[in-house]
């Protein structure tokens, strides 16, 4: 547990049953999202990880479709606030992202889903929700939420934290 952890919000599970269930979960957190509010996602290939995203971006009201960026390390969409997803499957270094400018001060005026947060190591921004995802094929995923401040508790709230 980071220094920073609230110990009573610490791995929160849920159960979804079914995408329609991920993508539930999903709205309900782009609903109540608000600027500058970072998730950054954790599970392995095929765990859910983008349709998680997909249900961020439909409750941020985002009516473009929403896919893994695959040539880009982030797309930038249009809804209620500002999404910036953010993919970084194909990064081997964090290094790589910030020379870039990936994660920028831009971002603190819209909300930033990040797949495959783990790659930023060291760079992980301090305060965000945390969301790992664990099953996998046809099977439920469990969600483990995370926030690592009192602004991202209460985005996991959202969720029946
Ligand atoms: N309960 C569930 N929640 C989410 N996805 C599910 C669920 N049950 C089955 N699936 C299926 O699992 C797949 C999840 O794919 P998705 O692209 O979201 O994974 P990902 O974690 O983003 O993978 P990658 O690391 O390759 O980007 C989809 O084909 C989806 O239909
Ligand atoms: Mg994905």
């Amino acid at each position: 547990m980071s220094a920073s952890a609230r110990p009573n919000a610490e791995h929160v599970p849920l159960i979804a049953r079914d995408v329609e269930a991920t993508r539930a979960l999903g709205a309900a957190l782009g609903r109540s999202a608000e600027p500058g509010d970072v998730v950054c996602l954790f599970g392995e290939l095929g765990a859910g990880k983008t349709q998680l995203a997909k249900g961020i971006a439909a409750g941020l009201g985002v009516t473009d479709t929403v896919a893994s960026p695959s040539f880009v390390l982030m797309a930038e969409y249009e809804g209620r606030l500002p999404l910036f997803h953010i993919d970084l499957y194909r990064l081997a270094d964090a290094g790589d992202a910030l020379a870039g400018g990936l994660i920028d001060d831009r971002q603190a005026s819209g909300v930033t889903v990040i797949e495959w947060a783990e790659r930023l190591g060291a760079w992980l921004p301090a305060a965000r929700l945390d969301i790992r995802i664990e099953g996998n094929g046809d099977a439920p995923r469990r969600l483990v939420l995370h926030p690592t401040d009192a602004r991202h508790e209460r985005l996991a709230a959202a969720v029946g934290l």
